[in-house]
C-alpha cells in the first residue's frame, strides 16, 4: 500500500520569547488533527513540538502536496495563532506569512517535508526537527548517513547499499536542483554541500531500488518574505533498515555537534545540540540551535510511536560537546565566525549605522 508522510511545522508563537512551546498549542494541533482523523482525511497523526515550532506529523493516502492536508496544517496554525494571541505568547503568527490560503503551505511560511512511499514489511522513519537553525544544517548528516562509510558500515558491507545513494540538492537562492550519484560524485557533490546556506540536500534516494530515503525542509523564510523573518527551523524524514542505513547509523552523525548557523537573532554560529523533545528549550543566549529525533514504525499508515530517540545516555557527550563548543563560540562574542558574516547576516543595524557615518569615510591616500 502507498501511504504519505507528511510533517508541516510552524512557530507560530513561543513560550517564553523564543525558547519553546506553551501546551494550550499543542492541545489546540491535536483537537484539529484528531477530526482529521475521525473524519478518514488523515489515518494517523502525531502533534509535537521542537523549541518553540509546533510540528504537525501526519499519514494519509492523499499524496504530496494535497490541498486538503496542507490547508488542514495551514487552519491548525491559524486557530493556534489565536490561543497564542489569547495567551499573549511571543510573536504569534511568525511564520505565517500569506493573508489567506492559497492550495499549498509551500511559500506561505511553514517548512514541509513529505514522502510517498510503498509502506515495507516493516518501515522504521525517524523524524528530525530542528530549532535556531536553517535547512543547510542537514547537509553534513545527510552526507554522514548515506555517502560516508565511516558514519554507515552499512555502504561497505550490507549488499543493498553498496550501490550507494543519489542526493538531490537544491541551489535555494536560484531555485534549481541537481542529481549527485555517490560515492561515484562526492567531490562534485561537497563543493556544493559543503555550503549549506545556499545548497542544500533535499532528498535521498536508494540506487539499489530507486526509493525515496530521506527528504528535508527547504523553504528559506528570508527568501519567502524578502526580509528577515527568523530561520527556517527545517525537518527532514529518514527511512531506516533494510536497503537504508540502520536506526543507529541514521543517529550516528548527531554525536558530533557540528556547527550551524542560527543561534541568537539567526546571526551566530553555533553547535547543533540533539537532545529529548522535553530538553527542546533552547534558552542559553536563545540556543544553541536544538535537533530532536521522534523514531516511529508505520503500520499500515498508522504511526507507532514515538520513541525520542536522543532521550538516551549516549547521546550526553555529544551535548557536553555542544557545550562546550558553545562556550568557546560565545567567547568571540560580536566577532565572526561566532557572528554570521555581514551579508548573511540580514538581521543588521549596518544600512543605519553607515548612514549615521556617512561623511567620516574618508579615501585612503
Ligand atoms: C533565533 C531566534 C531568537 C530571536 C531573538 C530576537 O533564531 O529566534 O534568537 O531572533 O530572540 O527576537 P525578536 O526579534 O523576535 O525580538
Ligand atoms: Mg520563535
Ligand atoms: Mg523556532
Amino acid at each position: 500500500m502507498k501511504y504519505t508522510l507528511s510533517v508541516i511545522k510552524a512557530d507560530i508563537g513561543g513560550y517564553v520569547g523564543h525558547s519553546s512551546s506553551h501546551p494550550d498549542i499543542l492541545a489546540d494541533a491535536e483537537k484539529s488533527l484528531g477530526k482529521a482523523k475521525k473524519s478518514g482525511l488523515l489515518i494517523d497523526y502525531h502533534v509535537t513540538r521542537c523549541g518553540d515550532d509546533l510540528q504537525l506529523i501526519m499519514t494519509h493516502e492523499k499524496g504530496e502536496s494535497h490541498k486538503h492536508v496542507h490547508k488542514l496544517a495551514w487552519d491548525t496554525f491559524v486557530s493556534g495563532t489565536q490561543v497564542a494571541k489569547k495567551l499573549g505568547l511571543y510573536g504569534a503568527g511568525q511564520d505565517l506569512l500569506a493573508d489567506a490560503f492559497s492550495g499549498n503551505v509551500k511559500g506561505m511560511g511553514p517548512g514541509v517535508a513529505e514522502m510517498e512511499i510503498e509502506e515495507r514489511k516493516s518501515e522504521p522513519v525517524i523524524i528530525f526537527m530542528a530549532d535556531k537553525t536553517s535547512a543547510g544544517g542537514w547537509n553534513m548528516p545527510l552526507y554522514k548517513m548515506f555517502a560516508d562509510p565511516f558514519n554507515t558500515i552499512g555502504l561497505v558491507i550490507a549488499p543493498n547499499m553498496h550501490k550507494g545513494f543519489t542526493f538531490e540538492v537544491h541551489d535555494v537562492m536560484k531555485s534549481m536542483k541537481v542529481m549527485f550519484k555517490t560515492p561515484d560524485e562526492i567531490y562534485d557533490m561537497l563543493v556544493f554541500i559543503g555550503a549549506p546556506g545556499r545548497y542544500c540536500v533535499k532528498a535521498v534516494y536508494s540506487r539499489e531500488t530507486g526509493n525515496i530515503a530521506a527528504v528535508s525542509s527547504t523553504q528559506k523564510l528570508a527568501l519567502i518574505a524578502g526580509r528577515y523573518v527568523g530561520k527556517d527551523d527545517p525537518v527532514c524524514i529518514v527511512r531506516s533498515q533494510g536497503e537504508f542505513p540502520a536506526v543507529g547509523e541514521v543517529l550516528e552523525p548527531f554525536a558530533f555537534p557540528h556547527l550551524v548557523e542560527g543561534w541568537m537573532r539567526g546571526s551566530h554560529h553555533g553547535p547543533m545540540m540533539p537532545t529529548s523533545i522535553a530538553q527542546s528549550n533552547p534558552s542559553r543566549f536563545d540556543g544553541p540551535p536544538r535537533v530532536v529525533a521522534a523514531g516511529f514504525q508505520l503500520s499500515n499508515g498508522k504511526l507507532v510511536g514515538p520513541r525520542d530517540m536522543f532521550d538516551d545516555p549516549s547521546f550526553d557527550e555529544a551535548r557536553r560537546k555542544a557545550n562546550e563548543a558553545g562556550e568557546y563560540m560565545r567567547r568571540h562574542g560580536p566577532f565572526e565566525p561566532h557572528r554570521l558574516p555581514l551579508e548573511e547576516m540580514e538581521y543588521t543595524t549596518m544600512p543605519q549605522v553607515m548612514e549615521k557615518l556617512k561623511g567620516r569615510f574618508k579615501k585612503l591616500e
